[in-house]
């Protein structure tokens, strides 16, 4: 075949390319490319055994290392380049720059000096617009123009392969090719639908769409990878055809390419836009009211009509989004570079797309309904100490989504599913959130109940809406009551930080449950009830009192809090802290001398890259230390924030955005725990969460 003989003859060119890129701001361990929800999250890796940050030569892969097929070549004068991906077939071209926005990863390709490529992944974030944040599809850009000054022949080719279909390389997968609405799309969905239900973290149900524009100079083919892409390499365009054979993602892979003939290129740049997603009608089921389970449809379904209709608005909405992008991408870079610099705006523009990657937003325009993947350390849906860190991010872009987070855990405490008078850890593994009727969920009891308190009076104090915290009285109290049995002196327990192991007595355990005690005292206020208000007022600011005497070392120089009471030996990172000027409360509850007593402190304990945790380990945790930074002086928070941006280009980690490292190696923890891909990371948004004037 002289496809093959083709390919033969071409590999032999492949290499790694020589010249090198320049990174701005940051070679990050792992850069996003299409990152939009818990199944559409594909990264390309950095460190370690992968390519380096280079485009070209590696394979993109899932949140959970799995390779997400995605090939682009292009060819000028008739040379075939590589651009994406790792298949073989032709020599890579040299990227000379990289940087990413909120929003965007950009590339940018140098193919054989004569043409340059600028390739843009847009995952759009629109926290405020949710018809278009509940689509879960990601933009592809590429960009050509002459290189030197002279005309040149081009032809353009991207695909994907069935393996974003199943994670279960042995299952079926069908397809189908079309074009509506001027879009034309290469449709792909696993044969044997199997709703709400994963294989290895990705999704068992749904349709991909893979699209670009229904234009003069279009080609198409579905097939056998070798096939598909010798024909473009070979020949410059592509068959028309469509394979009738349907079969396993992994028996002679089949791919969706398309070829775009761009015709003669100079010095204007030619824009091609492709576009990758998922559509699926059922999204999540939730025990709630009764004992059975209730589906939650995909919100996008409360917008369009069907996958399709959807697909062609998010298409042929580049612009619009794009437009919108910019707006979020400079809105981020202003308020970070005026709050901390440009080391936060290296931190948090790669914190968006992350924490925004982790959601899944159903039910319908009116009532939406948003769950939450913990990804990485055991997919948790719901959890509420993985919603907790994300909130800063979440108040700063629309304090509304925390209400639509918090109401399946409201659904299912407030229907008696839950036996413990304190609150939930988590609804299940996601998608399915059935709950823990037994109450044998991870127990968290302190921790959880002061984060449901502390976030729910945050985002009525940002919306000013009481009505909410009336309707959720009853139960607010009965983890409030629980709190004030319980926080001042916890017994033996985990706290969010579970990977640390249990322990009594710990110090920034127990000022979050009396920050929440604080928080519910301004509830009863709010909602007219004077008598638990000045009860739990009574009681936040005793325990407060208490608190700095079990929990400070003050022998110390300078005085700052333990691990645990009375253990002299132990510090930690009092991050919890952080939730007391979140709700405004600030010095008039916890007295100056904490705060400064805590930024003088933690300088005296840094590590190469980052304060640790607590005296159990070298381990950091980035949210955590970013929640510190927000709250210390600005030599202190300059510090923090220093040491986890230039972690960001040195650390040997290879997959996304850890939030769990070693202060030492800058490497994962030597436990073999892999904190990828965590909404975590919207925490890194600590100094833009706290409050500037809200209605309450
Ligand atoms: C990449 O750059 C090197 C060094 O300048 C050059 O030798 C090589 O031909 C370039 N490759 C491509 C594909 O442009
Ligand atoms: C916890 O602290 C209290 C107050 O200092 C002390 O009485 C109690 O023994 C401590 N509990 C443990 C398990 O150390």
């Amino acid at each position: 075949m002289r496809f093959s003989a083709a390919l033969t003859r071409l590999a032999l060119t492949v290499g790694v390319a020589s010249a090198e890129s320049a990174f701005s701001p940051a070679r990050p361990p792992s850069i996003p490319l299409a990152v939009k929800s818990p199944y559409l999250n594909s990264w390309l890796n950095v460190g370690g055994e992968e390519n380096g940050g280079y485009l070209a030569g590696g394979w993109p892969r899932f949140w959970a290392q799995q390779i997400t097929g995605w090939t682009g070549f292009i060819r000028v004068d008739g040379v075939p380049y590589a651009w994406l991906g790792a298949a073989p077939g032709a020599a890579l071209v040299n990227q000379t720059h990289f940087s990413y926005t909120s929003t965007r990863s950009t590339f940018i390709l140098d193919a054989g000096g004569k043409v340059e490529m600028s390739v843009t992944f847009l995952s759009p974030v629109t926290a405020n617009d949710l018809r278009r944040q509940c689509l879960t599809f990601s933009y592809l850009d590429v960009g050509v123009h002459s290189l030197d000054g002279v005309s040149h022949d081009v032809q353009l080719y991207a695909d994907v392969s069935a393996e974003w279909a199943s994670g279960d390389l042995g299952s079926i997968v069908q397809w189908d090719y079309d074009t509506a609405d001027g879009v034309a799309y290469h449709q792909f969905a696993r044969q044997e639908q199997v709703e709400i239900q994963e294989a290895n973290q990705q999704a068992s149900w749904g349709t991909w769409y893979w699209s670009t524009k229904d234009d003069e100079g279009l080609t198409w083919q579905s097939g056998f990878d070798t096939d598909v892409r010798g024909n473009f390499v070979w020949d410059g365009d592509l068959t028309n055809t469509k394979d009738t054979d349907f079969r396993p993602v992994n028996q002679n892979w089949p791919v969706f390419g398309f070829a775009k003939d761009l015709g003669v290129v100079n010095g204007r740049i030619i824009s091609t836009i492709f576009s990758i997603g998922l559509t699926q009608d059922a999204a999540i089921n939730l025990r709630e009211e009764g004992g059975g389970f209730t589906t939650y449809s995909s919100l996008w379904k409360s917008y369009f009509h069907t996958g399709l209709e959807a697909m062609t608005f998010f298409y042929n909405d580049y612009d619009e989004a794009s437009r919108i992008a910019t707006d979020l991408d400079d809105k981020i870079a202003a308020d970070s570079l005026a709050v901390a610099g440009q080391d936060y705006l290296t931190i948090t523009s790669l914190s968006v797309r992350q924490t925004f990657g982790a959601l899944q937003f159903t039910g319908t325009a009116e009532d939406p309904v948003v769950f939450l993947k913990e990804i990485s350390s055991n997919s948790d849906i719901q959890t509420v100490d993985v919603i907790f860190p994300a909130v800063p991010l979440i108040l700063y872009l629309n304090p509304q989504l925390v209400c639509y987070l918090l109401k399946p855990l409201f659904l299912n405490q407030e229907n008696g599913h839950y036996p413990k008078r304190s609150a939930i850890h988590d609804l299940g593994i996601f998608p399915l959130a059935k709950g823990y009727p037994d109450g044998n969920d991870e127990s968290m009891p302190v921790e959880e109940s002061g984060n449901m308190i502390i976030m729910v009076l945050a985002y009525a104090q940002r919306t000013g809406n009481v009505d909410y915290l009336d309707a959720h009285y009853p139960i607010l109290k009965q983890w409030a009551d629980y709190l004030v049995d319980e926080t001042l002196i916890p017994a033996h327990q985990l706290s969010t930080d579970d990977f640390a192991g249990m322990l009594a007595n710990q110090t920034n355990l127990a000022l979050k449950g009396i920050i929440a005690l604080r928080a519910m005292s301004e509830i009863a206020e709010l909602t007219g009830r004077a008598e638990d208000a000045a009860s739990f007022g009574e009681t936040a600011r005793s325990y407060i009192d208490q608190w700095q005497d079990l929990g400070i070392n003050n022998a110390a120089d300078p005085p700052h809090t333990t691990l645990s009471y009375g253990d002299t030996s132990s510090h930690g990172l009092l991050y919890n802290l952080y939730a007391n000027s979140l709700l405004g409360f600030d010095y008039d509850f916890v007295p100056k001398s904490v705060y400064d007593g805590q930024s003088d402190f933690y300088p005296t304990v840094a590590l190469e890259h980052g304060v640790a945790l607590d005296t159990r380990h070298t381990w950091i945790k980035t949210d955590w230390m970013m929640w510190a930074a927000a709250i210390a002086s600005e030599d202190t928070r300059d510090t923090l924030i220093r040491l986890l941006a230039r972690w960001i280009s040195a650390t040997t980690t290879n997959m996304a955005f850890t939030d769990l490292y070693d202060a030492t190696t800058g490497d994962y923890p030597n436990t073999g725990l892999r904190f990828t891909a965590r909404p975590a990371v919207g925490g890194h948004f600590a100094l833009l969460g706290l409050p500037k004037q809200w209605p309450l």
